[in-house]
């Protein structure tokens, strides 16, 4: 049965895979994908391109030396960082007409590739900001033309518990554009707006709202600086990356105690958490299974309601000025906007315990 209706009308099944272009296969940044237990699964030596996955997320690293391929042009105006999202659709034709139909700008016209191994069907539209965004259909048991499996990659150091699929990835873009983009998402994509959120700090603030399709395959929240702050986080992301981007990807796990604690053993740096923060944990509408030790332990975050709660973290910005993020859900579906108050109460907490304020 077809799952193309109104509201899923490019027919999309799943993120496919991201691409991230970079200047050189040889950077810190393959090393940071094998540090978050990521491994080689496919590669494309001519295009200089490295497929890696774990689960369900296939990242393609991308060093294209063409000038003229939409990877080096993406890195050429903005550094490394996410330059395409790739959909999984049930039928590559059909979405990229519908796409059209419905105001996409038509970047790369559909391809149609036979192998040994099936049918590829692709073509790319514009994104938001400079980003591509493909439509493919393909066999699942080989990726790309082209691409030749790797059956060993001895640099692979897998996760106890790895990540099983990208639960959200959030879009950054410049002070009186969220609307802009949240109506591209629904008018293109038929996308709906699912949360909004307004969060004012002292010394950062954001406006976000979420779109996603109704099947929860694909979830973007997007975020734009407050005005009452130009210092805000996300304008130091935009100031960054010269202009709008993927700011960060969050990893789903079916056990983030566990897979933290393997990522902090490989020395991947994480937000730091002050200890004033799990103080108030007890005080929150929630209740939590995890010992508030155990939490610390793993500066884990943690965000809900009556009905359940959210674990995350967030790491340094390790890609650019992208960073990740891990999760696990315990029947809760918010982002974690519970925390930025709890951090900020948290901080303030501890500046009253030192005298400060
Ligand atoms: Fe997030």
């Amino acid at each position: 049965m077809s799952i193309i209706n109104a509201t899923n009308p490019l027919g999309i099944l799943a993120i496919d895979h991201l691409e991230f272009c970079t200047d050189s296969l040889q950077t810190k940044t393959l090393d940071t994908f094998y540090q978050f237990g990521f491994e080689k699964s496919f590669e494309h030596l001519e295009s200089h391109s490295e497929l890696l996955s774990q689960g369900q997320i296939r990242f393609v690293i991308t060093a294209n030396p063409d000038k003229n391929h939409h990877s080096q042009k993406y890195f050429n105006l903005h550094g490394e960082g996410v330059s395409k999202i790739s959909f999984l659709v049930e039928n590559a034709e059909h979405a990229l007409l519908e796409a059209v139909k419905r105001g996409a700008h038509l970047m790369e016209p559909l391809k149609i590739i036979e192998s040994e191994f099936g049918t590829y069907k692709y073509g790319c539209i514009q994104g938001f900001g400079d980003l591509l965004n493909e439509f493919v259909e393909r066999p699942m048991a080989h990726f790309r033309p082209q691409f030749k499996k790797v059956d060993y990659d001895p640099k692979a150091k897998p996760l106890k518990q790895r990540f099983s699929r990208i639960d959200h990835l959030t879009n950054n873009v410049a002070k009186g554009e969220m609307r802009k983009w949240v109506d591209f998402y629904k008018q293109i994509f038929g996308m709906q707006v699912t949360r909004y959120f307004d969060i004012k700090g002292q010394k950062t603030g954001l406006e976000s709202e979420v779109v996603q399709l109704p099947n929860g395959c694909v979830i973007i929240p997007i975020n734009e600086p407050s005005e009452s702050n130009s210092k805000s986080q996300i304008q130091e992301f935009l100031d960054l990356h010269k202009g709008p981007g993927v700011q960060h990807i969050a990893l789903m796990t079916a056990d983030i105690t566990a897979s933290v604690e393997d990522l902090q053993s490989r020395g991947v740096k994480f937000l730091n958490i002050p200890s004033t923060y799990y103080e108030n944990i007890p005080k929150r509408p929630f209740s939590v299974e995890e010992s508030i030790d155990l939490l610390e332990k793993r500066q884990l975050l943690v965000d809900g309601d009556n009905e359940g709660y959210l674990l995350q973290n967030f790491t340094e910005a390790y890609v650019g000025p992208l960073f990740f993020e891990t999760i696990q859900r315990k029947n809760h579906w918010g982002f974690g906007e519970g925390n930025f108050q709890a951090l900020f109460d948290a901080i303030e907490l501890d500046q009253m315990k030192r005298g400060y304020l």
